[in-house]
């Protein structure tokens, strides 16, 4: 079977799975398919972090982010990454050898990362639609990010216009790095750190 074809295949399961899982909980998928290449290359290119730290996803869904990373140049046993759907989080393990798949709750990141041995953390990369939470919510995983990465703090991908976050509120600074239209729906890359 050619590259080609394996990577046809791979893309419409991904659809496929991310399909199902929003039909059966569209609150926390937060959109219909996977992000576009394109948009996964800005969020990638983005990804801070020392040769000695691993950078964290949450919310990998089928993992399209991730392997942007990975073509990014991040090495597969520098990235941990958490999803929360228990059938998403088997997909990566199988189809993303190397990576450290974690299958567990993002909210929960202080206790993924010591069960993971307490590595140093680079960037987090937030998959998880924050603007859907409520707003206490939003700050419990704002805090657990930034507990992990508290100087770099986090980047998000949002599909707003306006900052997905209120900023003053949860005592952060930042903005919105890129934007591109290639991609259902058009999204943005956002960064975002304490503000004191
Ligand atoms: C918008 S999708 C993003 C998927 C992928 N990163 C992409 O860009 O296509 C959000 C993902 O976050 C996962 N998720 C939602 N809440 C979560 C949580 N509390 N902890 C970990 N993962 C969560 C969902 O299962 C879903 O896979």
């Amino acid at each position: 079977m050619s590259g080609f074809t394996l990577r046809n295949d791979r893309a419409a399961n991904n659809a496929a799975l991310f399909f199902k899982r929003w039909l059966a909980n569209p609150l926390q998928m937060g959109s219909i398919i996977p992000s576009s290449a394109t948009f996964c290359r800005l969020i990638a290119e983005r990804a801070e972090r020392a040769e000695d730290e691993v950078v964290v996803e949450l919310g990998a869904g089928t993992g399209v982010i991730t392997r942007a990373l990975l073509a990014a140049g991040v090495p597969a046993e520098k990235l941990l990454v958490v999803e929360i759907v228990p059938e998403m989080a088997e997909h990566l393990r199988q189809s993303l050898p190397g990576v450290q798949v974690v299958c567990g709750d993002g909210f929960e990141l202080p206790e993924v990362l010591r069960a993971a041995g307490n590595p140093k953390v680079g960037d987090v990369v937030c998959g998880i639609p924050l603007v859907m939470l409520p707003k206490d919510a939003q700050a419990r995983i704002v805090g657990a990010m930034l507990a992990a990465s508290p100087k770099r703090g986090f980047l998000h991908l949002s599909y707003c216009i306006t900052s997905p976050l209120p900023k003053a509120r949860l005592g952060l600074k930042g903005g919105r790095l890129a934007y591109t239209f290639m991609n259902f729906p058009p999204g943005g890359v956002w960064r975002y750190a304490p503000a004191g």
